[in-house]
């Protein structure tokens, strides 16, 4: 099965005939608290393991897209021209050679992210799902939550869970053909729980996850980290369930360092973590042992995500004074 042909079995009768001349969607950028990291299909983006993410409310990307008539797609990021060559644009042009059709072949994407792209903030995932969801007004095809959560996916697996506000899972799915890999909301709230963002870096990342999943199929931790995420998926989604805080710190955190310690056994070796990021590190689990609840993940990059509770925000702000608050529940309609 190839992307195409997931694509065809979604779309189905529907025509590529665009219904306006321009069409503009936002997503926000999610951060997984229960790791996606390891591919059963590359071709189509099955996960090994189902993941939890929470997304960042009014942080993300807003895509619009406008057929053209030209020779080839036409890229802007944040106002500025992007060269067709570039790693950004080529995995663009990809993703949208899935969807050309004849009578104009290309197309203009403009696209403002309000994160750095590239570098760890799941700015992929935003990208890939405002995409999907401009491409579903363009076109009209009113699809089905489901089916654009699928859609996403063929941009970048996390890109799934990148529909929703609030917490997310994406279920892993048992079908060859990924019919039952999609993500949906988890109907639950905790208006208490903020999220930090940390930049270390604002660099593009050296390692694209995708090579980084490949690379880790060598470590010798592999098998361990499948069975310890599918432990933490449940865990996690019940310690949000309980609002165990203390609980769900420590599972979110345990499991970030656990896929650290896949990349960085895999061979050749990989390393996400720079010097400062582990400062910040150390830093956390001093104010920890000082009593204040803060956790930490991270992704693909060495940029870290901290979790805390609004009561200590105040505390948490002055320790990290560059520190990017978010409230995830601010933007739950
Ligand atoms: O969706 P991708 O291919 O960019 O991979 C995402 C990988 C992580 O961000 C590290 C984990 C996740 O679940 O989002």
């Amino acid at each position: 099965m190839e992307k195409k042909d997931v694509i065809e079995k979604i779309l189905g009768q529907r025509q590529y005939i665009p219904r306006q001349d321009t069409a503009t969607a936002f997503a926000p950028a999610n951060i997984a608290l229960c790791k996606y990291w390891g591919k059963r299909n590359s071709l189509i983006n099955l996960p090994c393991t189902s993941s939890i993410s929470i997304s960042l409310g009014d942080q993300g990307t807003t895509t619009s897209i406008t057929p053209i008539d030209s020779h080839g797609d036409i890229f802007y990021v944040n106002g500025q021209h992007i060269p067709l060559t570039s790693k950004f644009a080529a995995r663009m042009q990809q993703f949208l050679d899935l969807f050309r059709y004849p009578q104009k072949k290309f197309f203009e994407i403009k696209t403002i992210s309000t994160l750095p792209i590239g570098a760890g903030f799941a700015t992929s995932a935003s990208g890939y799902a405002a995409l999907i969801l401009a491409l579903n007004t363009l076109f009209d095809w009113k699809l089905s939550k489901k089916n654009l959560s699928i859609l996403a996916r063929m941009g970048s697996g996390s890109a799934s869970r990148s529909l929703w506000q609030g917490f997310v899972l994406w279920r892993m799915g048992s079908l060859k053909n990924g019919m039952d890999s999609y993500a949906s909301p988890i109907p639950l709230v905790w208006p208490q729980l903020r999220i930090g963002l940390i930049t270390i870096s604002d660099q593009e990342k050296k390692w694209d996850s995708s090579t980084g999943m490949a690379l880790s199929l060598q470590s010798p931790f592999y098998r361990c980290w499948i069975r310890k995420t599918q432990q933490d998926c449940l865990a996690i989604k019940k310690t949000i369930k309980d609002q165990d805080f203390s609980q769900f710190g420590a599972l979110v955190e345990s499991n970030a360092l656990a896929m650290h310690s896949l990349i960085q056994t895999s061979w050749p070796p990989i390393y996400y973590t720079l010097p400062q990021t582990l400062a910040v590190i150390h830093r956390i689990w001093e104010l920890r042992d000082q009593g204040l609840g803060v956790y930490f993940t991270q992704d693909a990059g060495p940029n870290l995500k901290l979790l805390f509770l609004a009561d200590n925000e105040k505390d948490v702000a002055q320790f990290f004074p560059k520190l990017q608050i978010v409230n995830p529940f601010a933007y739950l309609s």
